[in-house]
């Protein structure tokens, strides 16, 4: 209240009045001289560690009457003004009479009572205490600002604050204030979270207050929990790894922070995690790689996860497969009949299993199974398995080539050896035992003698050794030995002895010398196939070849009337055709025959004699077909509009053939007989003799056709062989290009016609002129039926075989007559015609009545096709029976 009167007033008059009261209420002199210590509060708090400066003003009428301003310290000592540098405490003189007392950096040590001192008009002693108290602020002794506490334990969150006085502390997270309860347990260092989670994470707030100095104060404490490592469930702990290859294992943890993964090779307590040229690790994913796998990674491997939250551990077994590796097979050579061993070793990891086969074979050698000689005998040292196979009673077949194969998880390998089994000798059986030799000719005797080791070969004839004769040489002294004898007289034919020996044992083989002689005589000879100028024989041998074998055959002919010195020979080697060509038709001839080996001809046999018949027609020319397209009874033709028909050269019968036909038509199967379309029929005459194939084009598809082949020579045709063919299903083009080129087929048919019927009607005049028949001679008389049959022959070979013949022919009733179902050659037989011309008339008039028999195909299969430009075959196997005919007709 008094202070309030004393700002208020206005005027230095009623100021002063005011004063001396205010100095007289407060019982204080007014002109009192004294120290005045600002800030005026007689005690001061300074939190320790603060900087403050006190200032000492002397309050008084007349200040330059102050002198001895000074401070003095609790212990009443003089605080220098110029304190030694480093001093905290010291003096400054703040104005010209105004003494600062500074404090830097408060301790507890400066706490006391300091005293401002004067001394006024040399006679007043003036003081002025301050008490300088200090106090302690807010500190954080231990309140670290992130705090990791680990899951599933409970954790104080450190907020150890200090201060003097004592501080309060309040918690909050997220701006809420953490009530005590619940998990949370409020303790004078810091805040207990029971059974730490994950969602305690956060930023929770450390308050400290102090009332009584109004101080505040907030730290944040960043709560980050930690989750110790755990390892990833289905995880290796056992591992099986081959020799040599790469693998890798993975160790996986989980945890927060993010686990680190170290592994270690136990055995070598080494961390592999540095990486090195056969390992490395991937410390996030814990993959452990491990390159070229040595055996020496055998054995534990320790994975281990940390985090800040912990460490765990665990083993993985580690096992490197090692292949097996045969260490040894050995090769053995045993006598016959005595055992042999067959050792084989083999290390690897695990431990090998060893079986042997026998090379060639995939049988596994099991004990006694196959065969009770046979055994396998297991051991097993260290780290090296053995197997030996043990085979009693060795026979020669034991000898050969065993695998040793070893295996184990990590693979197999294997390896061969040898067993060799020896015996005393036997001899090859393809040995010759008998040789032949004659006129004192050199000749070896071969000795072939198979035996283990090898034996030595001695010869002897008549059990004394011969090897020193001189007309005697040894070649070889075995395991083969030749011994070349030149018999000079007889003492050296007879039984010479192969003697061979070895170590386990010794044999005799005999090989008997012989002199050869000339074969006996022919047995028999047979004329086989007799054409008017060709003869093919076959021969029954001798019964005595002479010792040898017989190496040709020879004939001597001669005509009847000539002598045996004007015979004629020839000889065929053994199993060639034998043929006698160039006999003339028709003549009687002599033949005689012998056989001959190397020593010489045989005596001749006995004289055969032989009348050549007369010359005809050839022979049929066989058409030739190959096995594989003959079906039922025809051929299917892979084309669909041509086939080749291709025949084998028959025998002349005595005069050369000149000329093929060939004539083809389409035929069809009713009621399971061939029924020819007649006006279908194409003819081809092939001039030259040389030609034994003919393309027939333009063919329809899918058709059957016939085609008869007939041969030709001065005496006439042969019979005509035969074939049913069907050609193949579509492409069937052949008609239009005929269309194009020449006429149309309307035009063809037309001039045929026209032709056909001028021929009648030349023929028709001819007849009636020649043979008074025909149907001029029917309108002019009835005379033809009287003609003469020669002159029927006559005509014949004037008009050849074409049809105007049988048309004016008496025969051409009975042909027909018995045509039907009759086969061809009773045909013949039946119709008493003069020559082979004749025969093919008849055949043709057949082919007229449009039957045909399949019983009459005659299809020969043959391989020879190809060789058909190269060769000239005869085929002469039905001249017998055409021989028959040639008599018969002759005789009529
Ligand atoms: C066994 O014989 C084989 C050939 O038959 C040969 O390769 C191998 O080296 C031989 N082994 C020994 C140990 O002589
Ligand atoms: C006999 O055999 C030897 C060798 O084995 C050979 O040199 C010789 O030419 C043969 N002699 C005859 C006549 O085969
Ligand atoms: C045994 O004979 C064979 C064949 O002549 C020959 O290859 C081999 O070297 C011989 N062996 C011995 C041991 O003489
Ligand atoms: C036929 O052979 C005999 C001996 O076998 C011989 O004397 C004769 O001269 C031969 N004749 C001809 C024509 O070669």
């Amino acid at each position: 209240m008094s202070k309030m009167k004393e700002t208020r007033a206005p005027m230095t008059t009623l100021r002063l009045l005011l004063l001396g009261s205010v100095v007289l209420l407060s019982g204080v002199a007014a002109k009192d001289p004294s120290l005045i210590i600002k800030p005026v509060q007689p005690r001061q708090m300074k939190p320790i560690g603060s900087s403050l400066i006190l200032n000492c003003q002397p309050d008084v009428d007349q200040p330059e009457y102050i002198t001895n301003l000074k401070w003095l310290d609790p212990q009443n000592r003089t605080i220098d003004q110029t304190s030694t540098a480093g001093a905290h405490v010291t003096t400054t003189f703040t104005s010209d009479n105004n003494l600062g007392l500074v404090i830097t950096g408060l301790t507890e040590a400066d706490v006391g009572t300091y005293t401002c001192t004067a001394t006024y008009s040399n006679s007043e002693y003036l003081a002025h205490s301050v008490v300088v108290d200090s106090f302690d602020d807010i500190t954080w002794v231990d309140a670290p600002t992130e705090q990791y506490p680990i899951a599933g334990t409970s954790y104080k969150v450190r907020c150890k604050v200090k201060a003097n006085p004592a501080p309060l502390v309040e918690w909050y997270r997220a701006d809420t204030k953490i009530q005590d309860g619940n998990r949370f347990v409020k303790e004078y260092d810091g805040l207990v979270i029971q059974n730490v989670t994950a969602e305690d994470d956060g930023i929770y707030k450390c308050r400290a207050i102090v009332l009584d100095t109004g101080n505040i104060k907030d730290r944040d404490i960043r709560v980050e929990v930690h989750i110790p490592p755990t390892f990833a469930a289905d995880q290796v702990s056992q591992l099986e790894l081959v020799e040599g290859d790469m693998a890798s294992v993975q160790c996986a943890a989980n945890g927060k922070p993010e686990p680190k993964i170290t592994w270690i090779h136990m055995p070598e307590q080494r961390d592999l995690s540095e990486g090195s040229e056969r390992f490395s690790v991937n410390k996030i994913t814990g993959v452990l790689t491990l390159n070229k796998i040595s055996r020496s990674d055998n054995g534990k491997f320790k994975c281990v996860a940390s985090n800040a939250a912990g460490t765990i551990e665990r083993l993985v077994n580690v096992v490197v497969l090692i292949k097996p590796e045969i260490l040894e097979v050995t090769n053995i050579s045993e006598p016959i009949n005595t055992e042999a061993r067959m050792r084989c070793s083999a290390n690897g990891n695990p431990l090998p299993s060893i079986v042997f086969r026998r090379v060639g074979t995939d049988v596994v050698i099991k004990t006694g199974i196959e065969d009770y000689r046979v055994s396998v005998e297991h051991d097993t040292v260290r780290d090296v398995a053995t197997a030996t196979l043990v085979i009693k009673h060795l026979n020669r077949t034991d000898d050969g080539l065993y695998t040793c194969m070893a295996s184990n998880k990590g693979g197999s390998s294997m390896k061969n050896g040898h067993l060799t089994v020896q015996f005393p000798p036997v001899y090859a059986s393809n040995m010759v035992k008998e040789v032949w030799t004659w006129n004192a000719k050199p000749v070896n005797l071969s000795c072939v003698s198979e035996s283990l080791p090898n034996a030595s070969i001695t010869w002897l004839l008549n059990n004394r050794i011969v090897e020193d004769d001189m007309n005697v040489k040894k070649f070889g002294k075995g395991p083969y030995s030749d011994l070349l004898v030149t018999p000079v007289d007889q003492r050296y034919y007879g039984v010479y002895t192969c003697f061979t020996k070895n170590i386990h044992g010794e044999n005799n083989a005999y090989i008997t010398l012989r002199e050869a002689h000339r074969p006996s005589r022919v047995s028999q000879a047979k004329f086989e196939v007799v054409t008017a100028t060709t003869i093919s024989f076959s021969f029954v041998g001798p019964t005595d070849t002479g010792g040898i074998k017989i190496k040709a055959y020879a004939v001597q002919y001669k005509e009847l009337t000539q002598s045996w010195d004007e015979a004629r020979n020839k000889s065929w080697p053994v199993d060639t055709p034998y043929i006698l060509e160039g006999l003339s038709a028709q003549r009687t001839y002599h033949f005689r025959f012998a056989a001959i080996n190397e020593v010489g001809t045989s005596d001749w046999g006995v004289v055969e004699q032989r009348v050549m018949p007369r010359r005809s027609a050839p022979e049929e020319p066989k058409i030739l077909v190959t096995k594989d397209v003959y079906t039922e009874d025809y051929i299917n033709s892979p084309y669909g509009n041509s086939y080749e028909v291709n025949w084998k050269i028959p025998a002349d019968n005595g005069e050369p053939i000149d000329r093929y036909n060939v004539i083809y038509c389409v035929i069809e199967k009713i009621n399971t007989v061939w029924t020819q379309k007649r006006e279908s029929c194409r003819t081809e005459d092939l001039k030259s003799p040389d030609k034994t194939s003919l393309l027939m084009e333009n063919l329809n598809a899918d058709t059957f056709y016939k085609v008869e082949v007939r041969a030709h020579n001065d005496i006439g045709y042969s019979v005509p062989s035969e074939l049913v063919f069907k050609t193949a299903m579509g492409a069937d083009i052949p008609l239009q290009p005929a269309y194009s080129n020449r006429l149309s087929s309307s035009v063809i048919i037309s001039i045929v016609l026209a032709v056909l019927f001028t021929i009648l009607v030349v023929i028709d005049v001819s007849c009636y002129f020649v043979n008074n028949t025909g149907i001029l001679f029917i309108l002019f008389g009835w005379c033809c039926r009287k003609k003469k049959r020669d002159e029927d022959t006559k005509l014949g070979s004037l008009y050849g075989w074409r049809f105007p013949l049988p048309y004016c022919n008496n025969s051409i009733g009975e042909s027909s007559s018995n045509g039907n179902g009759s086969s061809y050659t009773s045909d013949v037989e039946k119709v008493p015609l003069p020559d082979m011309n004749f025969v093919f008339e008849g055949k043709e008039l057949l082919t007229n009545g449009n039957t045909y028999q399949s019983s009459n195909m005659r299809i020969e299969p043959t391989e020879t096709l190809n060789k058909k430009d190269t060769e000239v075959e005869y085929d002469v196997r039905r001249s017998v029976s055409q021989t028959r005919f040639v008599g018969k007709d002759s005789a009529v």
